[in-house]
């Protein structure tokens, strides 16, 4: 797949999610489908090839979080995860950063160590 595919594809992912919100992100059994749009980018079940962009999978629960919280703020610098913060809640992102927080990281993409 190329990455503008991908790009669109998560594009549309984002936009469908929009619409379903308000129903779907209730409860932890929604964190996956919250957590599905991320896919896209940041790879089937959190680990992205070659760790660009970085893997989310086992990454710590606050650092995740702190991430997105700092993406959506405007304070952490970013190309594109400003726009896709601002579409969550807090409580939402809570939920998405336990779900990566508590997958297993893949062996073939380590994710990068942050800032902790
Ligand atoms: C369109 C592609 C795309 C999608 C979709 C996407 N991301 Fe990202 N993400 C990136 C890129 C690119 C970066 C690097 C920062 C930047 O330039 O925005 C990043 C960085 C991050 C980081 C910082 C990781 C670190 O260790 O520094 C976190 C956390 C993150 N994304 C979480 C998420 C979550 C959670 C979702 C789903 C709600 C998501 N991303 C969806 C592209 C994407």
């Amino acid at each position: 797949m190329t990455s503008s595919m991908g790009f669109y594809r998560a594009l549309v992912l984002a936009t469908l999610q929009l619409w379903c919100l308000q129903s779907y992100a209730q409860d932890t059994s929604d964190a996956r489908a919250l957590a599905a749009t991320c896919f896209t980018c940041h790879g089937t079940d959190g680990r992205s090839v070659g760790g660009v962009p970085p893997g989310l999978a086992g990454q710590d629960r606050n650092y995740l979080l702190q991430q997105m919280q700092d993406f959506k703020s405007g304070k952490r610098p970013a190309t594109i995860m400003h726009q896709h913060a601002k579409g969550y809640t807090d409580r939402q992102l809570e939920l998405i950063a336990g779900y990566f927080a508590g997958m297993k990281p893949g062996a073939g993409a380590p994710a990068p160590r942050g800032e902790r």
